[in-house]
């Protein structure tokens, strides 16, 4: 299982489906055009995977699996760390692919590289950090065994926004852990989602079958990938729509399986009054913009305590008015593109509507092709539709609170539970706040978002069940099997 690292051929052509370890046409008829979103390039097109092709990939993991879970902790964790020197060499490579795929600027793309290194490096432990336990019984002379065991396979559906990242999130446990992979990428991101994922871990000696990357589109066969017998985890990572579809096939078919959805999020960014007024509107700008703020964990409303509200509206314009937009691939361009023409045009209807609703546009610009330029909103209620939904792009409201209760009461509006942040000099008080969200994450005097490889990551409410990263994801794909060993004769009362 040693890393092929010589191999210096370029990660250039991906147009096949990586089906049992072998790189293999897509028998569909149909055909993903992999475009650039900032110009429109064609970067590739793939024939997509049929239904046949899917329980191939099935019945490749499934077996697989089998053996994989017998190998020593040491022999997978090498795996992974080949992975880490693998993304290390190619490290520009993948940063290119992201900008020219999903369109992250340079800066996004960078980010993206080293959350994606942090949890391969995070998951290459995860094999020895695997442990049983032994308890006492009440009954007499039994003792209790319980173990912890690879799950099984795992199907994984991952979202365009952060497609390395949010992918490797899931895979590299899942193998690390001694599961098989099933991986459908989103149809915007089928490169950085997962081929090319299935080409380092190619290259960093995993055995085959063990990944398997289907190119397909979600509504043709995310059902099929769902509904199989195979899989005892479903791993979804997107919408709170297809998200809460997920978990109904999942529970309500012949087989019922485990999920782990990670979806929407409307991360209140909170100002009170005695905040680092500076700090807060830099990490404002940055917070919201990152990705053009298509992100689930992106500030989605700033609620500014009234004592600062004007002073905190004038600079956060000033500072946005200097934002570079444009060409992602140029290193002072803070927003690129949107990913896809109907995320522009959401984009389009949210700021007509926000409008139409009485809030004043105090920031705008010319949309020219996919790339949407800040738009900031004043005199935004927590009513609004810009304060209710996600907005998932560069647009923002800014909505007034009377006081530190006010701000709690709007951050906890919400349906969604995923991250947040608040701006305080008072860090007893950051503390009172951040424990009155409810939320999976706050973060004291910092943006909504965050991610450590070692940190658990998730949300309440609409925002998903299960958490990611460190122990949490170790116990997410892993599976517990209680064994007892009777020592002596029990006495049974019949
Ligand atoms: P979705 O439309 O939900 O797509 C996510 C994935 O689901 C894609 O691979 C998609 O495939 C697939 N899919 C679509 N319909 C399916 C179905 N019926 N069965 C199975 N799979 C299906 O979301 P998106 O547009 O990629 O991402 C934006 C949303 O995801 C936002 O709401 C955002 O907040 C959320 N998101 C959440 C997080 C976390 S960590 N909570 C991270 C990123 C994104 P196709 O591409 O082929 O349609």
């Amino acid at each position: 299982m040693s890393a092929n690292n010589t191999n210096t051929s370029a990660y250039s052509d991906f147009h096949l489906q990586y089906i049992a370890g072998e790189w293999q046409k897509g028998k569909d008829d149909s055909v993903n055009t992999n475009t650039n979103p900032y110009n429109g390039d064609e970067l590739v097109k793939i024939q997509q995977a049929t239904e046949e092709q899917l329980n191939e990939a099935y019945e490749a993991a499934s077996q697989a699996q089998q053996e994989w879970a017998k190998q020593t902790p040491a022999a997978r964790a090498a795996v992974l760390y080949n992975a880490v020197n693998i993304l290390d060499q190619r490290q520009e490579e993948i940063v290119n692919w992201l900008i020219k795929e999903s369109g992250s600027t340079r800066i996004k793309a960078m980010v993206e590289f080293g959350a994606t290194r942090a949890i391969t490096l995070e998951a290459a432990t995860f094999p020895n950090r695997v442990h049983g336990e032994i308890r006492p019984s009440n009954t007499p002379d039994k003792e209790n065994f319980i173990y912890r065991e690879p799950i099984g396979v795992v199907a994984v559906i991952s979202p365009w926004n952060f497609p390395l990242h949010l992918t490797q999130r899931s895979i590299a446990p899942a193998l690390a852990l001694g599961n098989a992979v099933v991986l459908k990428p989103a149809s915007d991101t089928p490169v950085t989602g997962g081929l090319l994922l299935a080409k380092v871990f190619e290259e960093a000696g995993l055995p085959k079958g063990l990944l398997n990357v289907v190119v397909g589109s979600g509504s043709e066969i995310g059902d099929a990938i769902v509904e199989h017998k195979t899989p005892s985890l479903v791993s979804f990572t997107g919408s709170t729509s297809v998200g809460k579809h997920i978990g109904e096939l999942a529970n309500g078919g012949d087989y019922i399986k485990k999920v782990a959805l990670e979806l929407g999020g409307n991360s209140p960014f909170v100002v009170l009054k005695d905040a680092d007024i500076d700090q807060a509107v830099k990490a404002a700008a940055f917070g919201k913009f990152l990705h053009q703020g298509q992100i689930c964990i992106a500030i989605n409303r700033i609620i500014v305590e009234d004592a600062l509200y004007d002073d905190f509206v004038t600079r956060f314009l000033e500072h946005v008015k200097t934002l570079q937009v444009g060409d992602p691939d140029k290193m002072e361009t803070a927003v690129g593109p949107i990913i896809n023409e109907k995320q522009v045009k959401s984009l389009k209807d949210k700021i007509a509507k926000a409008q139409e609703e009485g809030a004043k546009m105090i920031l705008s610009g010319e949309i020219d092709g996919q790339v949407v330029p800040p738009h900031i909103f004043t005199d935004v209620t927590r009513e609004m539709d810009l304060s209710r939904n996600e907005v998932f792009g560069p647009l923002v409201g800014i909505i007034r609170a009377k006081d530190e209760d006010d701000a709690l009461s709007i951050a906890n509006d919400s349906m969604y539970g995923l991250s947040s942040a608040v701006f305080t000099q008072d860090l007893a008080k950051g503390m009172r706040f951040a424990r009155g969200i409810k939320a999976g994450m706050t973060h004291i005097n910092d943006i909504s978002v965050n991610d450590d490889s070692n940190a658990p990551f998730g949300g309440e409410k609409n925002s998903g069940i299960g958490r990611f990263n460190g122990e949490w994801v170790l116990e997410e794909f892993t599976r517990l099997h209680w064994i007892s060993v009777q020592h002596q004769p029990r006495e049974y009362p019949f």
